[in-house]
């Protein structure tokens, strides 16, 4: 499913920067409905959709490198205003004549441009003199004929250019991260001033098409729907009810790898809160005697993962005339499987439960598809969904499955359920729990000796993991305060039986990865 309506459109050409998604964010942040394709995308699709205005992304290649990125020459025939941040600029000018000097030494990091000559690129800012952020080795040092200099710095000539006949913009630093102070409102000039856009991409219009679009897709049929108590599929199955009411059928698969409380509060929201028909299938006896003795986590994986297929299955074939399968994909997963290079793919290939859609033979119904994260998530407020839902941290499919490390059994299951209930509870408490990404207890095999009382006690260690992260491919430990990770310790080794010793875990992602197994 693709947007229809006829929205201003921004296409941004990823010559593989890691920043290429940032700069869709900040667009769609402005308002500004905007797509990423990869540098080679064909010309005539471009064409047919198009677009007010292109961005050429930055890329840590050389325009001499011999596998540079090169885009069809005809880009630049089409008459659409064009906007090229740093290789992307550079590309431009090698294409249009202009000279790139090559250099082994990269300029990274903090710059100052001073800005040359006034233009619409610039209009608004505070200063003649801003910051920005640069992260480049090679950069143009003669420009193309009939482009004109924006603005320099000491080490470059041409830290913005612009072309008055074409309508092209050329910028050797980066816009869209934060540490260019008027990134935004540069951006914004090129939306706005530039390309002739106007805001009509938010979440509200975006609802109403989506309604539209389900309720024709899906005619008089059944949707089933995964719910797994997360954001994704909590937003996408409201949205889903509110365009079809009961031929959403939503599943629920308790496989005993929950969290507290969890299969009770999902059955509440989902029914009472919003009324939607909900299968709820307590499954932890099959999950946990499938899981028996398994200690490796990728063999843990996949039989999670074929177990939930499994059971899943088993109940949807039980409902009569479904056609569909609803799933709360992502835009960066779409990006991901449609980007030249994807880089990050490998790394993320066991997070996939997989294999739902290809057995089951349903359409597909991912409403999210040209969606970030917090988009869903204002999408699930002008659903008038409660923050609880729309703020949760990210829970993997295998669940507590994969936090104790080694052998599973109810008896670990029930002990690390009740230390991360104290943990969640405590953070939110402290009025810290949106601030971090992901927090979780993970239960080690390893037993030490307290003391408790008079008692001698020899008991397992929990460990405390707390990140922040932008999406979870990389991330750091949070810096929490001491009386908040004091009162966690002291709370759960008081409460919980079977826990002795609370550790907090500072590794940072790279090299170490966010969950333990
Ligand atoms: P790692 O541990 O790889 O985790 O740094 C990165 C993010 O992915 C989540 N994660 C998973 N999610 N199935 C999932 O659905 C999995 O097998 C899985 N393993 C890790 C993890 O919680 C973190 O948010």
């Amino acid at each position: 499913m693709t947007v229809t309506t006829a929205l201003d459109k921004i296409l941004i050409l990823d010559f593989g920067s890691q920043y290429t998604q940032l700069i869709a964010r900040r667009v769609r942040e402005h308002g500004v409905y905007c797509e990423i394709q990869p540098f080679n995308h064909d010309i005539a699709k471009i064409r047919e959709s198009n677009p007010k205005g292109i961005i050429l992304s930055g890329g840590p290649s050389s325009v001499y490198d011999e596998n540079a990125p090169f885009c069809d020459k005809e880009l630049f025939n089409l008459q659409i205003p064009m906007l090229g941040i740093c290789y992307g600029m550079q590309y431009m000018s090698y294409c249009l004549g202009g000279k790139v000097d090559r250099s082994e030494k990269r300029e990274y990091g903090r710059a100052y441009i001073g800005i040359t000559k006034d233009n619409s690129l610039f209009e608004g800012v505070n200063s003649r003199q801003l910051e920005v952020w640069m992260s480049h080795g090679d950069k143009v040092s003669a420009i193309p004929e009939g482009f004109l200099q924006l603005a320099n710095t000491d080490n470059c000539d041409f830290a913005a250019v612009y072309s008055p006949n074409r309508n092209f913009y050329g910028v050797q630093f980066h816009p869209e991260v934060v540490h260019t102070s008027e990134g935004s409102k540069i951006l914004g000039n090129f939306l706005f001033k530039i390309s002739n856009c106007s805001a009509s991409w938010n979440m509200k219009n975006f609802i109403e098409t989506k309604i539209h679009e389900i309720r024709k897709e899906v005619g008089d049929r059944n949707i089933i729907c995964g719910l797994s108590g997360g954001v994704d599929s909590s937003v996408a199955a409201v949205l889903i009810h509110r365009a079809i009411g009961d031929q959403l059928k939503c599943i629920f698969v308790n496989n005993g790898l929950l969290r507290q409380n969890e299969a009770e509060k999902v059955q509440k929201t989902f029914r009472d809160n919003f009324h939607i028909e909900l299968i709820y299938v307590d499954a932890e006896e099959r999950f946990l005697r499938a899981l028996e003795g398994i200690q490796d986590p990728e063999q843990k994986r996949k039989i999670i993962g074929r177990k939930f297929i499994r059971v899943f299955d088993e109940e949807a074939n039980k409902i009569k005339n479904v056609e569909f399968l609803a799933q709360g994909t992502l835009y960066p997963d779409v990006i991901e499987s449609i980007s030249s290079k994807g880089p990050s793919a490998t790394i993320k290939s066991h997070h996939n439960v997989g294999g739902l859609p290809d057995k089951m033979n349903l359409k597909l119904i991912e409403p999210f598809r040209e969606l970030f994260k917090d988009e869903v998530r204002l999408v699930g407020k002008e659903l008038g969904m409660p923050d609880e839902i729309i703020n949760r941290h990210p829970f993997p499919g295998p669940g507590l499955g994969i936090r104790i490390l080694g052998k599973l059994s109810k008896e670990k299951l029930d002990i690390l359920r009740k230390a991360d209930a104290v943990m969640i509870e405590e953070i939110k408490k402290a009025g810290i729990y949106n601030d971090i990404w992901q927090a979780f207890v993970v239960l080690l095999p390893v037993k030490s000796v307290g003391v408790m009382g008079d008692e001698r006690t020899y008991e397992n260690t929990a460990v405390l993991r707390m990140v922040e992260s932008v999406d979870g491919m990389t991330a750091d430990w949070s810096k929490v305060p001491y009386e908040v990770l004091g009162a966690i310790s002291n709370r759960i080794i008081n409460e919980v039986n079977g826990i002795n010793r609370v550790v907090y875990d500072i590794s940072s992602k790279p090299p170490s990865t966010i969950e333990w197994e």
